[in-house]
């Protein structure tokens, strides 16, 4: 049973025990300088029989903030505290990536550090409500301000900075988060960068942001110790794309062109966090990446045990991550392995604060 599922894999330089992926989960339990604490350690640790642990989306800089609670790791309190999570997720076998991001338009001052304006690519507002602790309740994101070339040089430097401080936290690589209508995806979209300057007007253009956070990805890490994130066809955060089949092509053939070592496809059946039910893109989705990139393929979405398994023996990814079952399932890689039923995990605990949801899910027995 799940024999490909539960095999070892190589990727790039790294010995992955098998193709059990745990993806970025966003849990907004950092402490008050977003930094990762013992907590977060202590819950990477618990999964650490995945083959990979990509931890949860981590703002590069601290206007990169979208949500409430969210880690960063500009600083070196947060480094520090990384390395401690780093240390369990290897002390359990699994090779520890972390995501980067930077929310853009999609956050609020309230969840700004000092209180400012979020910055876009351009002054297109989101039509979305995130959660803001001060207010107790969710907030409407207000308009950004347009991104200037400043700004936008400012934020490649902090992405190549934020990579060095997870060297230094001993992360075996990066994933940036090129998906799901951060700031890689607002340039990279017709509907939120309009700009006509040297980051926008054309496709190729709007692919520039993308591939200089990329150049500063690998100016630090190996190219093959890097990925992307990606949502064909997304809309998630109000992304709407005029042509979302060919910003797809042209991201895949960024990443080819760079040499990543992967890129992580979210099936077209997930928008966000939610399930939205299947659909032919699905298949087109993962067969488009296989055809335009050379590296590994992680697929996410969906899947349960049969049908990671199902695609892997067909050779249309490499390896699987599990999103939801890793929230309320520790001991994941044992459950599939034995057959023992998953449990579910409470969406109420999420995203809240403290320890229930977060690390008193029992292993199985
Ligand atoms: C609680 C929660 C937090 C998430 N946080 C992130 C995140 O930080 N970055 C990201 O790219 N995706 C995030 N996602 C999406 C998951 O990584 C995954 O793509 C999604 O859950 C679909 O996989 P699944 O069907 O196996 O759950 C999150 C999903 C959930 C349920």
């Amino acid at each position: 049973m799940y024999e490909k599922l539960l095999s070892p894999a190589k990727v790039g330089p790294w010995e992955l025990a098998n193709r059990v992926v745990m993806p970025p989960l966003t849990r907004s339990r950092a402490d008050g300088e977003w930094v990762p604490n013992a907590r977060a350690a202590e819950y990477y640790g618990q999964r650490s029989s995945a083959g990979l642990i990509i931890c949860e989306a981590t703002q590069i800089s601290p206007d990169a903030t979208g949500y409430p609670r969210t880690p960063g790791i500009w600083s070196a309190g947060q480094t520090a505290g990384w390395k401690t999570v780093v240390d369990a997720i290897h002390a359990g076998g699994a090779k520890a990536v972390i995501q980067l991001w930077h929310c853009g338009r999609v956050s609020h001052p309230d969840n700004q550090p000092d209180g400012r304006q979020p910055m876009a690519p351009s002054a297109v507002k989101a039509d979305k409500q995130v959660w803001s602790d001060k207010a107790g309740g969710l907030v409407s994101v207000p308009m950004p301000r347009a991104m200037t070339e400043e700004d936008i040089r400012d934020v490649i430097a902090s992405h190549r900075k934020a990579c060095e401080n997870a060297l230094a936290a001993g992360f075996d690589g990066v994933e940036l988060h090129g998906a799901n209508g951060y700031l890689i995806d607002q340039f990279a979209s017709s509907n939120t960068n309009l700009r006509s300057d040297g980051w926008g007007g054309t496709r190729e253009k709007r692919m520039r942001f993308m591939e200089e956070v990329l150049r500063a990805a690998i100016s630090v890490y190996p190219k093959d110790c890097v990925g992307i994130r990606l949502a064909p066809y997304g809309t998630f955060n109000t992304i709407d794309d005029d042509d979302a089949l060919a910003k797809y092509k042209a991201m895949l053939a960024a990443a080819e062109k760079l040499g990543l070592g992967y890129v992580h496809i979210i099936r077209p059946i997930v928008s966000g966090n939610m399930q939205v039910g299947a659909s032919p893109l699905d298949r087109a989705a993962i067969e488009i990446a296989r055809e335009l990139f050379s590296g590994t393929i992680i697929g996410v979405g969906g899947y349960d045990a049969a049908s990671a398994e199902d695609d892997l023996q067909a050779g249309r990814i490499d390896l699987v991550a599990f999103g939801r079952a890793f929230v309320g399932n520790p001991d994941l890689v044992r459950r599939i392995r034995e057959g023992i039923a998953l449990a579910e995990s409470d969406p109420t605990t999420w995203y809240a604060a403290g320890d229930a949801g977060y690390i008193d899910y029992p292993p199985a027995g």
